[in-house]
């Protein structure tokens, strides 16, 4: 993996995921180690952030490395530069970029100019971050990925998205719960269900949230309205009227489910009180993983897994 960009989860395969993870629960639980020691890390963020730039900012740092935070109004990326034109500088001073933008052409843009590996912290398209910390705590809470079966209840955005390639390409079976008009686009829903046939996985598009949460092991929900979609909270709160994860939804799933949510939740909204702060909740320990998992990924681009 060393040098390459990492902008989708399925730029990964699935035994390049496990060993993301397993060098994952190693950095865990192993002392802080000068891995990337002299390496430094660029955060270009065009949008608001508290575990991914947190995240990786300590990352860098137990691994004996640097961070550099760039917020949007400093680097006006395709207002007062270009994004080849800052790709192109920025690889002059750093050894990684992590890059959350609105549009994903914008850090497939920074990648294709970057002499360092880009690393898409977020955008509109996908999660690919996110979806390796969830990966890192479904193996941990229920010991396995393939054949693990997780419900997502809510919109079809860049989480569902990275969710559902992630589960294709491991082989867990998903089913995605939302309202008519926020599925999972039909080009990502073809892509995840191609990996899912031939990792053993399945993933399926549904409209009603508890036949999806049937039986499941994992129930994960997120915003109702993401970044970018905030002007359309009002409507959407009449949309997903009845997809609430609260403690009647979980019911359905198996009685050992996890209830699992990338953060930051509008509680009362996607999900209650009961649900977050419940002994079902993995939400922390999840956000926890954003750190393991990026360190992980960390030490593989930059070439420093010894
Ligand atoms: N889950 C997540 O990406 O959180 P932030 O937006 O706070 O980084």
């Amino acid at each position: 993996m060393q040098g390459r960009d990492f902008l989708s989860i399925a730029d990964l395969s699935a035994s390049e995921i496990d060993h993301v993870l397993t060098t994952a629960m190693g950095l865990k639980d192993a002392r802080p180690q000068p891995l990337l020691a002299g390496k430094t890390l660029a955060l270009v963020f065009e949008k608001p952030s508290l575990r991914t730039r947190v995240s990786f900012h300590v990352a860098i740092k137990h691994l004996g490395g640097d961070c550099i935070y760039l917020s949007p109004p400093e680097v006006g990326l395709g207002e007062r530069e270009t994004p080849a034109d800052v790709a192109r500088v920025l690889s002059r001073y750093v050894d990684c970029i992590a890059a959350r933008t609105f549009k994903t052409e914008t850090v497939e843009e920074l990648a294709r100019w970057a002499d360092v590996p880009v690393i898409n912290a977020l955008s509109d398209g996908e999660h690919p971050c996110q979806a390796l910390a969830d990966l890192l705590t479904v193996r941990e809470k229920k010991g396995r990925l393939a054949g693990a079966s997780l419900a997502f209840i809510g919109d079809g955005n860049n989480v569902a998205n990275s969710l559902a390639l992630a589960a294709g390409i491991t082989g867990m079976h998903l089913r995605v719960a939302s309202p008519s008009g926020y599925e999972l686009s039909d080009d990502v829903l073809r892509r995840a269900q191609a990996l899912a046939a031939s990792s053993g996985g399945s993933v399926r598009q549904l409209h009603e949230p508890e036949e999806a949460v049937a039986g499941a092991d994992v129930v994960y929900t997120d915003v109702w309205a993401s970044m970018g979609n905030e002007r359309e909270a009002t409507v959407r709160r009449e949309d997903f009227a009845g997809y609430t994860v609260d403690p009647g939804m979980m019911a359905y799933a198996s009685p050992n489910a996890i209830f699992m949510h990338d953060l930051p939740a509008h509680r009362g909204e996607e999900v209650t009180d009961e649900v977050m702060d419940g002994p079902q909740s993995a939400v922390f320990d999840q956000a926890e993983n954003r750190l393991h998992a990026q360190k992980a990924l960390l030490t593989l681009l930059l070439g420093s897994e010894e």
